[in-house]
């Protein structure tokens, strides 16, 4: 089987866990003293204004199913006018033949924020040759040295890494997005990226879908060391609070409406979602699927309503309990 088919099928069997957006809550206060009718869910990013505050994160590309699967999250983008990552576009530059299962996304919404992705290493060339594909409105360029490490076909190779990205960010017109792909990231790793002039980072904690656990179904021998490895969400953001000049994008472990809202509340301009949308359009139609996303949006409303929070950068001044144990940056 194709390895984004594994992807796919792996991902797709993991279930939605406890993590560490359940240690935090909101302190409720009695009076909000503000209508329904007064919020507004639009977050400006990428220098333009979206509608709602989340969006559907890198997922797949590359094979016949993964353009099924881009088909209809490219629907449901332009639906509710949100921005849609692709999976990594390097399969299609290395097989031109694949490239339709990326550039559907456009075919079904020429007019949407599409971002395009590539993995951490590529060249300025490769991903110049991934935006031009997919006329991509920003690059998504991911690190994943866990996956990477633990995929038996995987790269060992991490030299560099830093000065690749450096180069790309200055030579792309667009937006660049550095993202983790579920293992979060620390202090550190902020700092080295806001230091080669990065302004735009993915999180992607630990919490949801899991790669070390899905590269280690792909092995004889699991790498199990791995299988628990990473920051959390919630953990990469309370990092993340120590670079206010930083665009920061909430990601890994987001299951519900009430993570939604934590993960802007913990400073996040934006949060994205991969493993809720893989599994939404999987049991869905589109219709029931725009249903569901519809409740998903009110959900997001009617706990803003609670917190007595118009707008979205508001709620940075949400009241929250957070345990000892994660309020510490790492
Ligand atoms: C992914 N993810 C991913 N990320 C990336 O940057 N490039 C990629 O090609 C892929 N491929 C991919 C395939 C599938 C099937 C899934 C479900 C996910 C990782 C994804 O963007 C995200 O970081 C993690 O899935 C964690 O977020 P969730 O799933 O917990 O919301």
């Amino acid at each position: 089987m194709n390895r984004k088919d594994d992807h796919i099928k792996l991902a797709y069997a993991q279930s939605s866990k406890v993590n560490d957006f359940d240690a935090i809550k909101f302190v409720h206060h009695a009076f909000p003293e503000i209508d329904l009718a007064d919020i507004h869910l639009s977050v400006s990013i990428f220098n333009q204004t979206f509608p709602l505050p989340f969006y559907i994160n890198a997922m797949t590309g590359g094979s016949d199913q993964a353009k099924m699967l881009n088909e209809r999250f490219a629907m449901l983008a332009k639906h509710f006018n949100i921005p849609l990552a692709t999976g990594s576009v390097t399969a299609a530059i290395k097989n031109p033949a694949v490239a339709d299962s990326f550039t559907v996304i456009r075919q079904v919404n020429p007019q949407g924020f599409v971002i395009a992705n590539v993995g951490a290493g590529q060249t300025v060339e490769n991903a110049k040759k991934a935006v031009n594909l997919l006329k991509a409105d920003a690059l998504q360029i991911h690190v994943n040295a866990v996956q990477e490490v633990v995929m038996p076909e995987g790269d060992r190779d991490f030299s560099g890494l830093l000065r690749s990205i450096q180069l790309i960010k200055q030579a792309l017109p667009v937006p660049v997005i550095v993202k983790e792909v579920g293992f979060g990231m620390s202090t550190k790793t902020i700092k080295q990226l806001s230091e080669i002039g990065v302004e735009y980072v993915d999180v992607a904690g630990q919490g949801g879908t899991n790669f070390a656990v899905i590269e280690n179904q792909r092995r004889e021998k699991p790498y199990s060391s791995f299988d628990d490895w990473g920051l959390s969400t919630v953990q990469s953001l309370i990092n993340a609070k120590k670079f206010p000049q930083m665009n920061v994008i909430a990601s890994g472990g987001v299951r519900n409406p009430l993570d939604v809202v934590k993960g802007l509340a913990l400073g996040a301009k934006m949060v994205g979602l991969s493993g809720y949308f893989l599994h939404l359009v999987k049991d869905n139609t589109h219709e029931q699927a725009v249903e569901e996303l519809n409740q998903f949006i009110e959900e997001i409303k009617m706990i803003m309503l609670v917190l007595g929070k118009k707008r979205i950068v508001d709620l940075k001044t949400a009241e929250m309990i957070i345990p000892t144990s994660l309020a510490s940056p790492l």
